[in-house]
């Protein structure tokens, strides 16, 4: 599919950069736009552009508006031909892009991951083990609060696997809507409750090494020294600006359940979008062995269907979930970052994922943004 985008010209501190749009192999028409957007920057000068020349670039078509409309045009942008990969690079490059635009770092709760603060406002992207596959979701769209946008940056790609799947939310909802219009339904109508368990730090299992205790998650008050008490204490004053509902288990593991909406609807166009996780939590009991009776895993562990649940309490039926990930897979755009490719998402109308990798080092970083502005935040649906 061959997609004509005009580039986009400029003159920043008396460098002329050019913002030259080309074909990435896999990419979609939706919405009559292509998913995702490809721009290689480039300077008509001589020498390289540095990561300087290129921050500016991308501060100042922030500045005048252009990379929010293409976000919400085009759900996604990839960004090629900044040299110098590194954590630096791209917190340079991200800083400019979400400032210039009005935007302000996203103040993570609730992370069930793992992850690592490498610069400034970068992150490493999920630390699960390398054979693990994150399936489809919308960044935290399993809680109640969420980011706007989840950038992507690559500063080492894997030999073999790896990819970083994306999936335009709009086209989703459209095609689970004409074939599973009931699960549609039942999802407006009903919402969808989510429960997470987080462990006590201490005691975090070896495929999510995390706790209820880290900064990302509960753990943003808590200081060395503090007792398990004071700890809990702290971690629920946390919680709570996530949910009302949660417990403490056995071995203070921590109990939440949230109610999210699962359906909503994009502030640019209001076009309905399917913005939830389910399709990755099902896919992840799938490739433990567990998507079908008695639903155990090679872990050991049950992934009973009663995981998959509506506002109501009631269960998902488990082919719909099968069939939703089939679907997924039919339409993502699969892609393979080179070192120094930049991908900024737009959460709100794309869901992200990322397939096991079998050679090499894969080293991607992440940057989450948010917005005050209501007009800019998600709709209901
Ligand atoms: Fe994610």
């Amino acid at each position: 599919m061959a997609f004509k985008i005009e580039p986009i010209h400029y003159s920043v501190g008396g460098t002329s950069i050019v913002l030259q749009p080309f074909d990435v192999p896999g990419s979609r028409l939706v919405d009559g736009a292509v998913f995702p957007l490809a721009l290689e920057l480039t300077k008509t000068s001589p020498g390289p552009l540095t990561p300087d020349e290129a921050a500016l670039a991308l501060r100042d078509i922030s500045e005048r508006g252009i990379t929010t409309e293409l976000l919400n045009k085009h759900g996604a942008i990839l960004i090629r031909g900044v040299g110098n990969p590194s954590a630096k690079t791209f917190s340079k490059l991200v800083k400019a892009s979400e400032e210039g635009r009005g935007r302000k770092p996203y103040e993570q709760l609730g992370f069930s991951g793992s992850r690592t603060e490498v610069d400034d406002e970068v992150f490493s992207a999920s630390e699960a083990p390398q054979h693990v596959r994150i399936g489809q979701h919308n960044e935290n769209a399993i809680h109640t609060r969420f980011p706007s946008n989840i950038h992507f940056y690559c500063v080492k790609a894997a030999t073999k696997g790896g990819e970083s799947p994306l999936c335009h939310i709009g086209e989703l909802f459209d095609r689970v809507q004409a074939e599973m219009p009931q699960f549609v339904e039942d999802l407006a109508k009903k919402g969808l409750l989510t429960t997470d368990n987080y462990q006590a730090p201490g005691k975090e299992s070896k495929q999510f090494p995390t706790s209820w205790a880290g900064t990302s998650a509960f753990g943003q008050d808590i200081r060395p020294g503090d007792d398990i008490e004071t700890m809990k204490a702290k971690a629920e004053k946390q919680v709570k600006q996530l949910t009302p509902y949660f417990k403490w288990l056995e071995d203070d593991l921590l109990q939440t359940q949230e109610h999210v909406p699962g359906l909503r609807r994009s502030p640019a166009t209001n076009r309905p979008l399917w913005f939830n996780s389910v399709a990755s939590r099902y896919r992840f009991a799938k490739d433990i062995g567990a998507g079908n009776p008695p639903y155990v895993g090679a872990d050991g562990q049950s992934y009973p269907p009663s995981n998959y649940r509506y506002r109501d309490g009631t269960q998902i039926p488990i082919e719909w979930l099968a069939r939703l990930v089939d679907i997924t897979d039919d339409i993502v755009f699969n892609f393979t970052m080179s070192p120094g490719d930049l991908v900024l998402v737009n959460n709100f109308l794309v869901s992200h994922g990322r397939e096991p990798w079998y050679e090499g080092e894969r080293r991607i970083l992440v940057s989450m943004w948010d917005t005050d502005n209501p007009e800019e935040r998600i709709r209901d649906y």
